[in-house]
């Protein structure tokens, strides 16, 4: 039942503030501004010896343990990556009995993953998962973890299960984060910014109308390059994946300090570029970006905690804590994806080539 809406992708966009309201639900300890995480099995002297993170996922759930790996160095000073699970598994990696393991996944049936978390535990390291469903192999081969409570997702491409992924990453973090050296202060505007992510994100979908128009505009491109700095590169990752999903416009991401290391070779007006632009210290830097970009005549779409002068076009974002921008940053980028493959008549639930849960190596 899709409750009135045209495809499971918009549902599932629209659910967004729901599910992350669920994400939040219970775990919240104000006393001693810091979250309870049930199921992760990891004691406050397991947490403190952690020395190093690694998060393993593929596809969309690798995107969100690149955003989660940011928010545990930010949050908890604790050095951490993200990397492909399949890569990981094939590279025959030291494990490290005081590096934390993360597997992340939303079927949590993900082969790659899977067999990645089954080698790591015959190593004797400690893994856990973040997964969205209960029961699901990932959840019950990792030590301990977290359920993001997404719900069911049934679309083929993910959206809301990678929010309450990053979400879930956030609540990891900080919990993370306050058994080592995060202030209470710290955690206490962590938590206030938790807490309005739901309100910012009915905000942010009530722009559709908007959205919409602005992908008309750009659905011409026969390409697109999607670039983003430090909390934003992953941002634009994923939405670069969510476009060339579902509406099948070649699109790539680029860390904008990389451009004029050689994408820049291909701005012209037939090449758009979609810049994540928050309002943090990288700002300016992202300014002169966009200047680079002008100057050789591309068209330029920024999602934004303010109006680019420089883009042609804004899509502006409500303001969080800048350690939790990246959360909702890429849910327009996530309408624009739909309204463009809407125009172009794309089979939006079930992209060609693709399937749910890839069970197979
Ligand atoms: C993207 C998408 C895929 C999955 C990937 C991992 O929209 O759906 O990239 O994210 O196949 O799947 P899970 O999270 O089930 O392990």
């Amino acid at each position: 039942d899709m409750g009135g809406h045209d495809t499971y992708m918009h549902k599932e966009i629209y659910e967004q503030a729901d599910a992350v309201d669920r994400a939040l639900r219970g775990r919240i300890d104000d006393r001693f501004s810091t979250v309870h995480l049930g199921g992760l099995n990891l004691d406050a002297r397991d947490a403190r010896a952690v020395r190093r993170v690694k998060i393993l996922g593929c596809g969309t759930s690798y995107h969100a343990g690149q955003i989660g790996a940011q928010m545990i160095e930010e949050l908890a000073r604790i050095p951490a990556d993200a990397e492909p699970a399949s890569e990981f598994r094939y590279r025959n990696p030291v494990v490290d009995p005081d590096t934390l393991y993360i597997a992340v996944s939303q079927s949590g049936e993900t082969y790659d993953v899977l067999a990645a978390v089954q080698e790591l535990k015959r190593k004797g390291a400690r893994v856990l998962g973040l997964v969205n469903v209960v029961g699901s192999a990932i959840a019950r081969e990792t030590d301990g973890g977290i359920y993001v409570h997404a719900g069911p997702e049934v679309c083929v491409v993910s959206t809301k299960c990678f929010t309450n992924m990053v979400v879930s990453f956030g609540l990891l973090a900080l919990h993370l984060g306050r058994t080592r050296d995060l202030s209470v202060a710290d955690g206490k505007r962590i938590i206030e910014g938790l807490r309005k992510l739901p309100a910012q994100i009915s905000e942010i979908l009530a722009n559709e109308g908007e959205i919409e128009k602005l992908a008309a505009e750009y659905a011409d491109a026969k390409s697109m390059l999607f670039i983003g700095r430090v909390r934003g590169y992953p941002v634009a990752r994923e939405a670069s994946l969510k476009l060339k999903e579902v509406s099948y416009i070649h699109a790539e991401a680029y860390p904008a300090s990389e451009l004029k290391h050689g994408p820049l070779a291909l701005i012209e007006p037939a090449m758009p570029t979609v810049a994540i632009v928050p309002d943090d210290e990288l700002l300016e830097k992202n300014r002169a970006a966009l200047e680079e970009i002008k100057a050789r005549s591309g068209r330029i779409l920024a999602v934004a905690h303010q109006v680019q002068e420089k883009a042609d076009h804004t899509i502006v974002v409500p303001k969080n804590e800048h350690e939790l921008d990246a959360i909702l940053m890429g849910i327009p980028l996530q309408l624009f994806a739909y309204h463009t493959a809407k125009a172009m008549g794309r089979d939006i639930d079930k992209p060609r080539n693709l399937a749910k849960s890839v069970t197979v190596e």
